[in-house]
Formats: structure tokens, sequence, C-alpha cells
């Protein structure tokens, strides 16, 4: 039984250098400006979250992730548990926080109370036509050229140093159940694709990624969803356009099935679009997958080799 069970992944810290080139990257990947002021960047999506990706100045950096939890009754059972305070957030949509540090020296913060910020209509919606369903007729299709429309953080990628031990801390706290474990050889896992215990409501294959890769510890990605296939690739052309650096994609994952498309930030750091992933209820339970599966695609651009860990 674990001490709570989380609701989501809220949002990735980064430190960088530069804010504005920051900013501007990240408007260019889809996001909307919250706040840059007193060396801190604030970004939002056309969700509901407050943020989804803060920076603040200094050298570059990944400065750790919120998670989601339910209530505060849920941050405060976490804080008893962990001998930690509660503290007050002091980012936009406020709320409170529980900050831990996990095994590999990673900040987490477990979060609750934050404002739903309003959502902002990301683009107009558009029904597919497919092989013997026409819902679309006497309306035309043009797909709105520019960013991507980023929703929300999906989910955050880990490179742990032992993967079984980052599993159990990550799944004692937070409730975490397994989508997919990575077996090289039979008995021999090296990582997981983990997600939410929701129970009866949907949750997407992965929230957190911890993989054992061999090097030190190092933030691997995080990933933010976007409306759907079109607005992931206007998306992918706008970037390309700004020459920003593509790191792999576009193609559709095994492993949760998406539609993904990464890119690196100024500074190095990958950060993904992605659409259609799979969605799952606790009872969908879980399974093990091979390295093939991990790595390969089912349709789209092979899997680059894995770049030099960034701090
Ligand atoms: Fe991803």
């Amino acid at each position: 039984m674990s001490i709570v069970k989380a609701d989501d992944v809220a949002y990735v810290r980064f430190t960088a250098p530069e804010l504005p080139t920051m900013r501007e990257f990240l408007l260019q990947f889809g996001m909307l400006g919250v706040s840059a002021e007193n060396g801190r960047l604030f970004m939002r999506g056309y969700g509901t979250a407050p943020f989804v990706h803060a920076t603040t100045e200094g050298p570059p950096g990944f400065a750790g992730f919120g998670i989601r939890l339910n209530s505060l009754e849920d941050l405060h059972r976490l804080a008893q548990a962990e001998s930690a305070p509660v503290e007050s957030l002091d980012t936009p949509g406020g709320g409170f926080c529980v900050r831990l540090i996990d095994p590999d020296g990673f900040t987490v913060e477990a979060v609750a109370g934050q404002a739903a910020a309003g959502p902002r209509p990301a683009s107009r919606h558009v029904v597919w036509n497919q092989g013997g369903q026409y819902p679309r007729t006497s309306e035309v299709r043009r797909v709105e050229q520019g960013p991507s429309h980023v929703l929300r953080l999906g989910h955050v990628v880990l490179g742990v140093g032992d993967f079984r031990r980052s599993e159990a801390w990550y799944k004692q706290r937070f409730g975490l159940v397994t989508s997919d474990e990575i077996q090289p050889a039979p008995n021999v896992a090296i990582g997981a694709f983990l997600r939410c215990d929701r129970g009866d409501e949907p949750c997407d294959h992965h929230t957190i990624f911890l993989l054992q890769t061999g090097a030190k510890p190092h933030f691997m990605h995080s990933a933010f969803e976007v409306v759907d296939f079109d607005d992931l690739m206007a998306g992918h052309e706008h970037l390309k356009a700004c020459k920003y650096n593509a790191a792999w994609g576009v193609g559709r994952h095994y492993l949760g099935s998406q539609i993904f498309d990464y890119w690196r930030d100024p500074w190095g750091h990958e950060i993904e679009h992605w659409t259609d992933g799979d969605k799952l209820l606790t009872k969908d339970g879980g399974g093990i997958a091979s390295i093939d599966e991990l790595m390969g695609v089912q349709w789209g651009m092979k899997m680059p080799p894995l770049p030099e860990p960034q701090p």
C-alpha cells in the first residue's frame, strides 16, 4: 500500500542562463507565457495547469519535477510519512508542496491545492474522415500553420542508477503501477513505464519512465501532449523552419503507442510532442517488453543513438 496515489505529473523545472532564449523556444514549441520576472520564467499549456514548465536563471540544468496529488489531505499524509514540511508554492496557481529527493538526487515536488487556470482554446475541433466513415462532409480541412498547441505535461523520463531502487521509491510513495517493464533478458529488468493508479479513470500508459542506462543518473526528457496528428506535424514544420534542433521523429512508439516528435531545447534537454497515446485503467495491468519494443517504431524515423547526458 503506497502512502498516496498520484494523479499526474504537474510540471518540470530547469535552470538556464538566458530566460528570454528559453521563453522564445518554448513559445515556438507551443506553450504560452505566464510570467517572466525576478529571474524566473513560467510557461503554461492550453489546458488547466497553472504552469507546466518553470525555469530559474542559472547554469543550464534539470532542476526537478512536480507530481500532482489529489488532495491537501494526501499531501499532509505524505509530509507526515516523510517527516518533511508542507511548504507554500510561490508559483502561478499557488498551492502547497512537499519537496523530496529521490534515490538519485532528483528533486520531486509533490503538489496539491494549485488553482486551475482557465483553459485556452487550442484550435478548431476537426473531425477526421477515415476509410468507410466520413463524418466530415461539406467542410474543408485546413491545418493552422505555426506552433503546435501544448495541452499538458504527459510524462517525465529519468535515467536512474538502480532501476529497482527507484521503482520502489516512486511506487511506495505515489502508488504508481507498471504498464511495461523492460527486460533485455528474462527476469533482468532495466526500466519500466509507470502510470498513475486511477482505478476506473483512464490514465496515460506512462506518467514516469525510469530507465537504468548504465550512465550516471540524468534527466532524459519531458513530454507534452498536443491536440492531434495535424497539430504535431504543423509544429514539426514550424520548429524546423525556426532552425531548432530536432532529436527524433516523427514516428509512432510501440510502448504507449504515441505518435512522437522529440526536440532539444537551446541547452540540449530533450522535449517531446506527442499525441494519440494509449489510455489504461488500473485493471488493465501491465506486461513485459523487450529492448526492441522500447527502441523500435511502428512507423517513422528509427531511433538515433542516445545523446550525451545533459546536467
Ligand atoms: Fe516520451
